[in-house]
């Protein structure tokens, strides 16, 4: 029997009440039934997001947002700061580039966050810079930003931007917009949203729709200002993904009822198991000091390529996980506890984790990993 299981950090399970959802004949989009599902989704999130302000929805992978923030708050020739700890931080500054916005690098060792000194010196040293660029979550090391100092320091510069790619850590651990000052959040549908692949969002503060105002990059899909007035009225400037609309609006309801507060707390609890499971069996974390919630990217232990230990999970066991990017790859493998995943999700996946080294000649005590992972479910 070739059931599937997904434990990647991205695309995510979907709960079977999204994907009947879904299932439903289409609608047509320029009517009051999608007018009032959007109204609702707006609402849902207004909340995920934790902000006041409008959040907006694009057809596109969440590339598509993080492109769009660019290209709508910024000019060409504009100073930016990105702060480049792995393959999505490189992103930003791609994407910068492409767009003849000039911009200057943080480097950060893979694996590891950030020093928020380090921003503040380089505004001090050049108050020009319009905006700093970062991820919440670096998906392809498992780190964690830490994105509230960092803003700290980015909401003193009025010139300043504070940009956040939260596309793998939205709605799985904390990144309250408008009580962190926050300028610009991205998301994507695949991620905590527990949707397929196809949708991207952007959240603006006020400050943020300022720099709107002033910007004269080229856009013409992703048009901030056309999405704004469009969504004011429960529309979209261009046909929308319906289908994933309809399914955002359930999966929002399933997110409301069960709290975003509970929901970081779930993900911090699959975190600590997943840690605790691979350190029981003899192996270490890529980001140590730094672990994010979303995702445990996992050092392989010597001798045991990370990309066979992905391939052994998926043709083996029928388990699908991550494997390392570029200077990581080989070296890691990555498990991750995002969206629709509970404990015993987890624990198959450590299950299957543990079978697979042991295929692989790594010398442990099968099933030590599984125990660490229940010792910390079974916790008061
Ligand atoms: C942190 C982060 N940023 C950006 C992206 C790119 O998103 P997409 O593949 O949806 O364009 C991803 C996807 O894995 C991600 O995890």
């Amino acid at each position: 029997m070739d059931k599937e299981y997904l434990l990647a950090p991205g695309p995510t399970p979907i709960p079977p009440e999204v994907l009947l959802t879904m299932a439903h004949p289409i609608i047509h989009h320029r009517t009051p039934v999608y007018e009032q599902v959007l109204q609702e989704v707006r609402e849902g999130l207004k909340y995920l997001f934790q902000t006041k302000n409008e959040v907006l929805i694009f057809a596109s992978s969440g590339t598509g947002a993080m492109e769009g923030t660019v290209t709508n708050t910024l000019c060409a020739g504009d100073k930016a700061l990105v702060v480049e700890g792995g393959k999505f931080g490189e992103r930003w500054t791609a994407i910068c580039r492409a767009f003849g916005v000039n911009a200057q690098v943080i480097s950060v060792p893979w694996g590891k966050g950030v020093d928020p000194s380090l921003v503040a010196q380089a505004l001090e040293k050049d108050p020009g810079i319009k905006a700093v660029f970062t991820q919440a979550t670096e998906t392809s090391t498992g780190a964690l930003f830490p994105i509230r100092k960092l803003a700290e320091v980015v909401s003193r510069c009025p010139g300043t931007l504070m940009v956040v790619d939260g596309i793998s850590h939205l709605g799985a651990q904390e990144l309250p917009m408008d009580d962190w000052n926050l300028d610009v959040v991205v998301c994507g549908s695949q991620k905590a949203l527990m949707l397929p692949p196809g949708l991207a969002f952007a959240g603006l503060s006020e400050k943020a729709w300022g720099f709107v105002e002033k910007s004269t990059l080229p856009k013409f899909y992703f048009d901030f200002r056309k999405e704004l007035r469009n969504i004011a009225k429960n529309q979209n400037a261009y046909t929308p993904a319906i289908s994933l609309i309809m399914g955002l609006a359930q999966s929002l309801r399933m997110i409301r009822k069960e709290g975003i507060e509970n929901i970081f707390a779930r993900h911090a609890r699959l975190a600590r198991a997943a840690r605790a499971a691979m350190k029981a069996i003899g192996l270490s974390l890529y980001a140590p000091e730094a672990c994010a919630n979303s995702v445990t990217a996992v050092l392989t232990p010597p001798g045991i390529d990370g990309q066979k230990v992905v391939k052994v999970l998926r043709e083996k066991h029928h388990l699908t996980i991550a494997g390392g990017q570029d200077q990581a790859k080989g070296k890691i493998f990555r498990l991750a506890h995002l969206g629709f995943v509970n404990d015993f999700d987890l624990i198959l996946g450590i299950a299957a984790v543990e079978m697979t080294l042991k295929e692989l000649g790594h010398s442990f005590e099968l099933g030590q990993g599984v125990k660490a992972a229940m010792e910390v479910f079974m916790e008061k």
